[in-house]
C-alpha cells in the first residue's frame, strides 16, 4: 500500500538517487535541499513500503502554487503515481490558500504534458528559448506554461 509522505533532509540522498534516474537533466543535490528546507515548500515523496517511487516539490508564491518538479521512478510509470502526485500538490496548495496552480513544462515532455493535460491544467503562455538543451541536441527549449484554478481551503 503506498502512501503520500512530506520528505525532509533525511530523505536527501534518496530522492537525490530517484531524480538522477528519472530526469535527463536532473536538478542537483543542492537544489532538492533547498525545497526541502524553504518554508513556502514542500517535498511530498510517494513511498511504497519504505521505497520512494515518485516525488512532487511545490511552492507557493502568494495565491499561486507552483509545481518545480515532479519525477517518478522510470520502473513504476503509467501506474498513476504521476496523477497522485499532482493531486497532493494540488492539495497542499488548497491548503496553503492558493487560487491556482502553475507548471512549466518542456514543449517535447510529451508524457508529462498529456499528464497534466488530464489532471486539468491548461495551456496559460509559452516562454521561447529558457530550457537548456537536452543532449546531443544543442538547442534550447521553449515552456510551456500550464495552470488550473483551484478553490482554495482557506484565504492566503
Ligand atoms: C511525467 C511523469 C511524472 C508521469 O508519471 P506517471 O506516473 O507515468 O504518470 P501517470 O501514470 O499518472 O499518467 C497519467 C496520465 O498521463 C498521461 N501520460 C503519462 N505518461 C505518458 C506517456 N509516456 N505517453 C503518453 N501519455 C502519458 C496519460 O494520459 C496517463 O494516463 P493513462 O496511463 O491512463 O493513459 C513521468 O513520466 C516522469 O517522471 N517523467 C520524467 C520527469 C519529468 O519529465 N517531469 C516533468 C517535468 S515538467
Amino acid at each position: 500500500m503506498s502512501a503520500i509522505v512530506r520528505l525532509t533532509t533525511a530523505d536527501l540522498e534518496v530522492v537525490t538517487a530517484l531524480e538522477v534516474r528519472a530526469q535527463p537533466l536532473p536538478w542537483s543535490e543542492d537544489q532538492l535541499l533547498l525545497e526541502l528546507v524553504h518554508d513556502d515548500a514542500q517535498v511530498l515523496g510517494l513511498l511504497d513500503q519504505g521505497t520512494l517511487l515518485g516525488f512532487v516539490a511545490v511552492r507557493h508564491m502568494l495565491d499561486e502554487a507552483w509545481i518545480l518538479n515532479i519525477a517518478v521512478d522510470p520502473t513504476h510509470r503509467r501506474a498513476g503515481l504521476g496523477g497522485r502526485l499532482v493531486e497532493a500538490a494540488s492539495a497542499a496548495a488548497r491548503a496553503w490558500g492558493c487560487s491556482s496552480l502553475w507548471l512549466e513544462v518542456r514543449e517535447g515532455n510529451a508524457p508529462a504534458r498529456a499528464l497534466y493535460g488530464r489532471m486539468g491544467l491548461s495551456e496559460r503562455g509559452r516562454r521561447p528559448g529558457y530550457y537548456a538543451p537536452i543532449p546531443p541536441s544543442t538547442e534550447r527549449e521553449l515552456a510551456v506554461l500550464m495552470a488550473r484554478d483551484l478553490v482554495p481551503a482557506r484565504a492566503c
